[in-house]
């Protein structure tokens, strides 16, 4: 009961102004963690005694008539498709390209411009980053440009490539430099990827401001090859009223940011026809927000696919499925036998985002509709039979070594420090990032000069994570795709019910999960939280590989 009695304090829009860029620019990778500039400041006023309605919308009761209303968007065409990434190569097996990142000025709200950062000239099209559409043993190539007034990189979530062509934080590309990154897919890579920039501490803003894309590595015996393939990339976009994309407020920082519309391949609430049985790719690529997918009551779906690609067996029946932000999932959806219709909704979902206030909670996130569905099973759309294998995945723990104590083990902590009073601290909200909030692993925040862990290459290991905030956090590794082996809450062991390649899993509040893992390759290897906002506070920490 006490968890949902809150005090809002809202703030006003100067104070809200975070946008970071100008300051990061000027500060060296060592200070910024330490140092924050007061300037800019604003009054917070304090607004007790709302409504748990208003709690669920704080965001909008923060930003009150500064924000675009909810409806600014058109919403209703038909699900658009990506823009393609094209392949200048004509060797076999090479696919090579050029990005380019940059501002682009594109009409969202009829009638206003929105300057937007996106790959590819995108005069036209989705706003989403072009599909990277690859196979398995391609060499890929990509030509970076960045024409971004800020150093950025290109990360490439979730594939098994080198370190030193990933896009860590700590190889920036400078603004107005080109830089090519070079990387094989292994045999056994098929599945859904993304790419999105990593620069030290502006991760969110360049996410936010548009820069992110799909990857898809396509295996030559793809068991679900004959399903039509339907493409669903989720983000997120606040916009301020006169369209333009808002700066975080203090509630971004600290919960992570959503803003009023969540895009599907870059448009409000589209609408798509199902004539047959189909295999939907679906991408969360939210700066913070969790997806609790459904078809609505109890129209069920079939998973067939994680981050990493194929299950080793279908999950049949679900009414539902949590995709936390940075995760992917595969599944396949059925045209049925009667013409019907459904709306794909991000369902009720409570990731325990927090207040300005100690121990306390917001609300649980509200539904919100994402497409709309059409089924019209056509006359020769015979159900297409999912294969009960879909493909081989031995477990990377065997027993044997786990009993013989051989599986070296590692520990991964997340952890915040509130101070309260220094968030409420009269103008406390500068220019850039807020004050009294710490996101942390293992007890620090992130030092781009520290190594936190160091594992052997080749080496399976067992990793606990474990929550001890107050919040959910998806924790994501780079470089290689890991199995979750068990959750624990209080005390209680939940073996993972399925075999599956991962490389992000949600770990909620209090929850220690336990994953196997491996990295292939020497060098220096990223982890962190996916909330980009958490990630850019500092909740990220360096795997050494030898
Ligand atoms: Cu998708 Cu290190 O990130
Ligand atoms: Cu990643
Ligand atoms: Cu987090």
């Amino acid at each position: 009961m006490i968890r949902r009695e809150f005090l809002v304090r809202t703030l006003s829009a100067a104070v809200a102004s975070l946008f970071a860029r100008d300051v990061f620019a000027q500060h060296s990778m060592h200070d910024m963690h330490g140092t924050h500039d007061m300037s800019g400041m604003g009054d917070m006023k304090d607004m007790p005694g709302m409504s748990q309605d208003h709690a669920a919308h704080s965001h909008a009761a923060s930003s009150a008539g500064h924000l675009a209303s909810e409806t600014a968007l058109p919403a209703g065409a038909p699900l658009a498709s990506f823009r393609k990434l094209v392949n200048e190569s004509s060797e076999p097996g090479v696919f090579r390209a050029t990005l380019v990142a940059q501002p682009v000025r594109r009409q969202l709200v009829p009638g206003h411009s929105t300057a937007l950062w996106l790959y590819g000239d995108a005069a036209q099209g989705s706003i989403v980053g072009p599909l990277i559409d690859v196979r398995e043993g391609d060499t890929v190539e990509i030509r970076f440009v960045n024409r971004l007034p800020q150093p950025s990189t290109i990360h490439w979530h979730g594939l098994p490539v080198p370190p030193d062509q990933d896009g860590n934080p700590t190889n920036p590309v400078a603004p107005g430099a080109t830089h090519v990154y070079r990387f094989t897919l292994p045999r056994g890579s098929a599945g859904t990827y993304w790419y999105h920039p990593h620069p030290h501490m502006m991760t969110a803003e360049q996410v936010f401001r548009g820069l992110a894309g799909p990857i898809i590595v396509r295996a030559a015996d793809d068991p679900l090859a004959a399903f039509p393939e339907r493409h669903l990339f989720f983000s997120d976009l606040k916009l301020a009223s006169d369209a333009s994309i808002a700066p975080n407020d203090m509630m971004d920082w600290m919960n992570g940011r959503e803003g009023q519309f969540v895009l599907v391949n870059g448009a409000r609430r589209p609408r798509l026809t199902v004539a047959q049985d189909e295999r939907w790719r679906l991408w969360n690529g939210c700066s913070a927000r969790y997806l609790r997918l459904s078809l609505g009551g109890e129209r069920t779906f079939t998973q067939v696919g994680t981050d990493g690609g194929l299950l080793d067996k279908p999950r049949d029946g679900l009414t539902e499925l949590l995709l936390a932000p940075g995760e992917r999932a595969e599944m396949v959806v059925r045209a049925g036998a009667q013409p019907s219709t459904a709306v794909l909704t991000a369902a009720v979902h409570d990731r325990r985002k927090m207040t300005m206030t100690e121990g306390r909670s917001l609300p649980a996130d509200p539904a919100k509709a994402l497409a709309d569905v059409r089924f019209e099973p056509g006359p020769a759309a015979a159900a297409r039979a999912v294969p009960p294998t879909l493909r081989p995945i031995a477990p990377l723990l065997s027993s044997a070594d786990t009993a013989a104590g051989k599986v070296p083990r590692k520990s991964v902590v997340f952890a915040e420090a509130m101070d309260m009073k220094a968030m409420h601290r009269p103008g406390a909200m500068m220019s850039t990032l807020p004050p009294g909030m710490k996101f942390m692993v293992n007890g620090a925040t992130f030092d781009p000069s520290h190594i936190a862990l160091t594992s052997r290459a080749g080496e399976v290991e067992v990793w606990s994570i474990e929550n001890r905030t107050d919040m959910d956090h998806p924790f994501h590794l780079h470089g290689t795709q890991f199995q979750v082996i068990e959750r624990e809450q209080t005390g209680a062991k939940t073996p993972e019910p399925y075999l599956a390649w991962r490389d992000t899993v949600d770990v909620r509040r209090g929850e220690t999960v336990r994953i196997a893992t491996v990295q292939r390759d020497a060098g220096e290897r990223m982890f962190h939280c996916h909330i980009l906002e958490h990630e850019d506070l500092g909740m990220m920490a360096t795997l050494k590989v030898v």
